[in-house]
C-alpha cells in the first residue's frame, strides 16, 4: 500500500516536473536589428523583445549588440567590415550559456541576411528556426532610403556605393556595399561582394554553407508587399533582376542559385521547411497581432 502510494506520488511529481518543463521550454531568441537602428531602442527591437516576453512568459532573448553601447551599434550598422561583425557576433553568442542547446533566430532586414551568414559559418549553438522579417537574401539594387542618417551622409554614402561599391575599400568599410547586387555587373558583382556572393556560394560552393542550413528546422522569409524600401522587394523572398537588367524579376525558383542548388535551398523547400510569408504594409510594417499570430506562436513556442 505505502509502496504504492510512494509510485504514485513520484509519477505525480515526475508529471508535474514534465509539464512544468512543457511550459518553460519555449528556446531562446536571438534578434539582429537592421540599418540604422539598434539592440534596444524601445521603439524597435526593445518592443520586439518585449512582446516576445510577454507572449512566452521566461523565455530568454537576446538583442545583438555589436560595439559599447547603442551609439555605437547603430554606427556599426553603416560601417565597418561585416565579415569581422559576423564573426564577433559568433563569438558573442558562443560564450551565451543560456544559447548553449540552441536558439530561434530573427533578423530584421539586414540584420536578417547577416544572421542567415552566422548560421552558415557558425553552427554552435545550433538555430533551430530562422525567421527572416524583410531580409534582402539576393541583394539590393537601389537604397531609396538610408534609415536614420541625414540626407548629406545618405547622398554621399548612394554616390559612393554607385561608383565604388565593388572596390576593395569601399566593401571592406560600408556594410550596404557588401550586399549591393548590380544586375548589370554580375560578374563583378560575384567576384568582389565580400558577403553577399559569399554567402550565396555565387564563386564557389563551400559545402559547410549547404550543410548548416540543412541543420534549421525551417527557414521563414517573410516579404512585406508594399515595400517600397527595399529594391527589389522580391529580394526578401530571394527573388531579383534577372541578370543583365533592372526590370524584369525572378523568383528564386526560376533563379540559377536554385536551379543549380548551389545553397541547398531546393533540398530544403523539398523537405517543406522553407516558407514565404507575406505581411501587409511597408517596410518592417507589420501589426503586434500579426507577429504574435504568424512567427510568436507559430515558430518561438
Ligand atoms: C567555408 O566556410 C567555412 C565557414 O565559414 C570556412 O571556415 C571555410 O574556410 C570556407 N571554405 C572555403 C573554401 O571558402
Ligand atoms: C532631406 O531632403 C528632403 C527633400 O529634399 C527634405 O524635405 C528634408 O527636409 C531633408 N531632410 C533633412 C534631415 O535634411
Ligand atoms: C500599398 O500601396 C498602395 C499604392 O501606394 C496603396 O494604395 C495601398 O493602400 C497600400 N496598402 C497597404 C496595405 O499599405
Amino acid at each position: 500500500m505505502i509502496a504504492l502510494d510512494k509510485h504514485t506520488s513520484l509519477l505525480f511529481f515526475l508529471l508535474c516536473v514534465w509539464k512544468f518543463n512543457a511550459i518553460e521550454s519555449s528556446p531562446p531568441v536571438v534578434l539582429w536589428h537592421g540599418m540604422g537602428d539598434s539592440c534596444c531602442f524601445s521603439f524597435s527591437l526593445g518592443a520586439i523583445k518585449k512582446l516576445i516576453e510577454a507572449t512566452l512568459p521566461n523565455i530568454y532573448v537576446y538583442s545583438i549588440r555589436l560595439g559599447n553601447n547603442v551609439i555605437e551599434d547603430v554606427e556599426h550598422s553603416y560601417f565597418g567590415n561585416i565579415n569581422q561583425q559576423i564573426s564577433q557576433v559568433c563569438e558573442q553568442l558562443s560564450k551565451d550559456k543560456h544559447l548553449k542547446d540552441g536558439y530561434n533566430a530573427i533578423g530584421f532586414s539586414q540584420g536578417a541576411q547577416f544572421m542567415r551568414a552566422v548560421i552558415q559559418r557558425c553552427p554552435n549553438p545550433p538555430v533551430m528556426n530562422f525567421i527572416s522579417m524583410g531580409g534582402q537574401h539576393q541583394g539590393v539594387f537601389g537604397l531609396p532610403n538610408c534609415g536614420a542618417l541625414g540626407n548629406n551622409t545618405c547622398s554621399y554614402m548612394s554616390r559612393m556605393i554607385k561608383y565604388g561599391a565593388y572596390l576593395k575599400l569601399v566593401q571592406e568599410k560600408l556594410i550596404q556595399a557588401t550586399y549591393w547586387h548590380d544586375p548589370y555587373q554580375e560578374k563583378e558583382y560575384k567576384e568582389n561582394s565580400i558577403f553577399m556572393a559569399d554567402i550565396n556560394n555565387e564563386l564557389h560552393i563551400n559545402q559547410t554553407y549547404k550543410d548548416n542550413l540543412q541543420k534549421l528546422h525551417s527557414m521563414v522569409l517573410v516579404k512585406f508587399t508594399n515595400d517600397t524600401i527595399v529594391w527589389p522587394r522580391e529580394s526578401e523572398w530571394f527573388g531579383f533582376y534577372t541578370p543583365g537588367q533592372g526590370t524584369k524579376i525572378q523568383t528564386l525558383e526560376e533563379s540559377d542559385l536554385y536551379r543549380t542548388d548551389r545553397l541547398g535551398l531546393k533540398i530544403l523547400h523539398k523537405l517543406g521547411k522553407l516558407y514565404f510569408l507575406s505581411s501587409p504594409g511597408n517596410h518592417l510594417q507589420f501589426t503586434e497581432s500579426w507577429f504574435v499570430n504568424n512567427i510568436i506562436k507559430v515558430y518561438l513556442m
